[in-house]
């Protein structure tokens, strides 16, 4: 099997696959940074253990429990509270082939979750208090900037880090899939955060 999109069916039905599912969460705010800056979203990402940023979720057993469930129980160790995720906040399932980092195939499946901005506070502070992975594998929770300032910080800045596996792109897909950023907008910051990888 090459590497691509697959259905979550087909996913399933790959014996001798690892498995993986993240969730992105998210909610609209009507913050604004320096009191003029629409932040527009809140989308909540993670500092892991690697250095790398990514997406909260992990390594799950379908043949002992849902992808959903699975993810669910990741989630209750990186961010200290039960979050239910069901089958409607599927968004795609990835193959990743083995290679010389890794033994074995992988899919990746990713979700999307919407919430209220009060809800993503409450997932913050169980997240830095009640999680057992807090400094461990998880070395913190972060908001992604939606906006570009003036000099070009912001979302360019944002993408110029390094991110575990597919997260990037996982990102950049549902910001435009969900309407949190305008193609206008993430050309932008694309074409700043390149600029920024080539003097470095
Ligand atoms: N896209 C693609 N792959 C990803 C993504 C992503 N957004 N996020 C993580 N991965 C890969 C990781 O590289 C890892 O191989 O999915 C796998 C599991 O994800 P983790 O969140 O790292 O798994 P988790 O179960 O939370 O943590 C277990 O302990 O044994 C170590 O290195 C192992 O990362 C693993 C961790
Ligand atoms: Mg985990
Ligand atoms: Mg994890």
């Amino acid at each position: 099997m090459a590497s691509g999109q697959l259905s979550r069916a087909e996913a399933l039905a790959c014996s001798g696959c690892r498995h993986a599912c993240h969730v992105m969460l998210y909610a609209d705010t009507k913050a604004q940074l320096f009191g003029r800056i629409p932040i527009k979203h809140i989308i909540l990402m993670q500092m892991r253990f690697d250095g790398l940023l990514g997406f909260p979720g992990g390594l799950v057993n379908p043949s002992k429990e849902t992808l959903e469930s699975g993810l669910t129980r990741e989630l209750s160790e990186e961010l200290g509270l039960a979050l239910p995720i069901s089958v409607e906040d599927h968004v795609d399932s990835c193959f990743a082939p083995a290679s010389s980092s890794s033994s074995s195939h992988l899919i990746t499946h990713f979700y999307v979750k919407k919430m209220d901005e009060e809800q993503i506070r409450e997932v913050e502070r169980a997240a830095a208090s009640t999680a057992t992975d807090h400094g461990l594998e998880v070395l913190g929770m972060i908001r992604v900037p939606l906006y570009t300032t003036k000099g070009g910080g912001g979302l360019a800045s944002f993408l110029s880090h390094s991110f575990i596996g597919s997260a990037r792109s996982q990102l950049v897909d549902a910001m435009l899939r969900f309407n949190l950023v305008t193609p206008g907008e993430l050309h932008k910051a694309l074409t700043h955060s390149l600029k920024t990888h080539a003097h470095t």
